[in-house]
């Protein structure tokens, strides 16, 4: 005799464990990145939605302006705010955790920006 009544059970863990991970999944992965913003300013050296899809090419811009141009190594913001045109005293001033604001981001889209490579990072990351 084939009891139904240990099948069904049986069949109800099966398809647990069978949509668990695709449920589990959808809780996690799909989670937009969450930066967290400087807490002492409130305006960036640009519009904020043009920072977030074109920093690095400002980054970029900054970097040649400087190194080939001889240009400013401050700037101002739409607010007065003065700021240095610079990536490691620039940027990572006002940003200064860069695991909660740049690295939220760069781990979600998978991009590893080489610039640590030379420019130092916050002194708080490296103790
Ligand atoms: C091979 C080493 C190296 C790498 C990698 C590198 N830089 Fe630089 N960068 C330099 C040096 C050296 C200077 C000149 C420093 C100066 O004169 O202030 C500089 C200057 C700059 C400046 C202008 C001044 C300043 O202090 O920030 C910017 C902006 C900049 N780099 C951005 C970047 C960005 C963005 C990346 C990654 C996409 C990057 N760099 C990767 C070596 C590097
Ligand atoms: C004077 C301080 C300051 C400097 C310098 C600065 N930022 Fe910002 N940044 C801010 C603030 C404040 C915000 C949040 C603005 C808002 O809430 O709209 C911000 C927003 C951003 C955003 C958008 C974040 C989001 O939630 O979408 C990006 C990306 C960004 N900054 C990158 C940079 C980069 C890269 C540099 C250097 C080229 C830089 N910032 C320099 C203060 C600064
Ligand atoms: C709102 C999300 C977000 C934040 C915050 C953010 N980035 Fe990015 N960043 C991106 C994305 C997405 C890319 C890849 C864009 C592409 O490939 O077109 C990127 C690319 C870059 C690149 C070019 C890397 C490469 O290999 O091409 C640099 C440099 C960079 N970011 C620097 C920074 C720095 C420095 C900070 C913190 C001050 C920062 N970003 C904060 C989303 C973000």
């Amino acid at each position: 005799m084939y009891g139904t009544g240990r099948i069904i059970p049986a069949l109800a863990i099966f398809l647990g464990f069978m949509t668990f991970a695709v449920w589990y999944n959808a809780g996690q992965a799909q989670q937009p990145p969450k930066p967290e913003k400087p807490k002492d300013y409130k305006e960036c050296v640009a519009p904020t939605e043009y920072m977030r899809t074109s920093h690095m090419v400002l980054l970029n811009e900054w970097r040649d302006d400087i190194l080939r141009n001889g240009g400013p190594r401050t700037g101002v913001t739409a607010n007065g705010t003065s700021y240095t045109r610079s990536l490691q005293n620039g940027c990572m001033n006002c940003h200064n955790d860069k695991k909660k604001f740049c690295d939220t981001c760069h781990t979600y889209a998978a991009v590893k920006p080489y610039c640590w490579d030379c420019h130092l990072e916050p002194m708080k990351e490296a103790m």
